[in-house]
């Protein structure tokens, strides 16, 4: 059974509704985004997260939000800065800047038509953005499951699943579709500190899938591999760059460089349009920098750091292209060497 959907456009298209999920797991409750503003800073605020989720929110965002806006002359104003605006909420995931790009395109089309027209094409590109992620996010399970077989390990970092995109995700994707093919795994899910995305998210969907997981803390992933209860290993990813350097959430390289020495295959499930040709190399990938509190007391009673302590929380690392063993995308799984021309 999938989680409770991540997030839908209501059915007046006055608001995406989003599941927040900084509420997870303990409860169950649904948001209504009605503006920009509102999209921004639950994004922002990790009330949607994940790279698939984050842009597709604000392609619906972008949406209900110039369908607002009927003058003429402000419209076409408003629409560039709001489409800027949406796109500064985080950094790392190409996946925000990609779905605003796709709906600027839509709109440059459609730009001479009345604004009834436009916004017409602006709600129609922003469902089919959504449609398109489910379909893709299958596609890669589909491929994913090839590499699967009856009782494997499987660790992954993070949530990369259903709630991280419309529905399946990327690294869950093949562990979904192999649930529906009766093949049964054992899944590891680091508990990915500081925002336990593994904990509170990954262990949630999972256990509620009636797939088999464990949870372990970020520093255990080493005595799991050395054991030999891991087969592979499958994050998803904010953004690859042309080299092959991929970005996902923090403790991924540490994870990827464990694989490395247990001799694991390392696989980066993603959607093809998470590579990102304009960015060289993973020195030049925006790496998201949060509050130092997330660290010291987000899910702690008192601060279990001493007040005035440096804290360096960055949210995710890149895992250098030499560590991945494959990408497995909607079109199919690419193997080394990687060349993205
Ligand atoms: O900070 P988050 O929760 O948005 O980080 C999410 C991740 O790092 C995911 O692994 C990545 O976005 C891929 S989601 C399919």
């Amino acid at each position: 059974m999938q989680p409770p959907k991540t997030l839908y456009l209501n059915d007046d298209h006055t608001a995406v509704v989003i599941l927040d999920q900084t509420l997870l797991p303990q409860t169950i409750k649904y948001i209504e985004l009605r503006n920009a503003k509102q999209v921004w800073s639950a994004i922002k605020d990790l009330q949607v997260r994940g790279a698939p989720a984050i842009g597709v929110t604000a392609a619906l965002g972008l949406y209900i939000e110039m369908k607002t806006h009927t003058d003429e002359n402000a419209f076409h104003q408003i629409i560039k800065t709001t489409k800027t605006y949406l796109s500064t909420a985080r950094p790392t995931a190409v996946n925000l800047d990609w779905a605003l790009n796709e709906m600027d395109k839509v709109y440059e089309l459609n730009k001479e038509k009345p604004i009834p027209e436009i916004i017409t094409a602006l709600g129609k590109a922003a469902q089919a953005i959504y449609l398109d992620d489910t379909g893709i996010c299958r596609r890669i399970g589909q491929h994913g499951v090839s590499l699967l077989k009856e009782g494997m390990g499987i660790l992954t970092h993070c949530n990369a699943g259903a709630l991280a995109a419309t529905e399946y995700g990327t690294a869950l994707a093949p562990i979904y579709i192999a649930k529906e093919q009766g093949i049964n795994l054992r899944v590891y899910a680091d508990e990915t500190r500081p925002v336990l995305q593994g904990a509170r998210l990954t262990a949630f969907e999972l256990h509620h899938a009636g797939i088999d997981v464990t949870l372990i803390c970020d520093n255990m992933a080493a005595t799991v591999m050395a054991k030999g209860l891991i087969d592979a290993v499958f994050v998803g990813c904010d953004r690859v760059a042309a080299n092959s350097d991929t970005a996902n959430k923090i403790g991924t390289h540490g994870v990827a460089l464990l694989a490395k020495h247990f001799n694991i295959p390392f696989y980066v499930c993603a959607p093809l349009s998470t590579i990102d040709m304009k960015t060289a190399t993973g020195n030049d990938i925006t790496i998201e920098e949060r509050d130092a509190s997330e660290v010291t007391n987000l899910w702690y009673n008192q601060p279990m750091t001493p007040a005035g302590v440096k804290v360096f929380n960055p949210s995710f690392d890149v895992t250098p292209g030499q560590y991945i063993t494959g990408f497995i995308t909607e079109n199919g799984i690419l193997c080394p060497p990687f060349n993205f021309q």
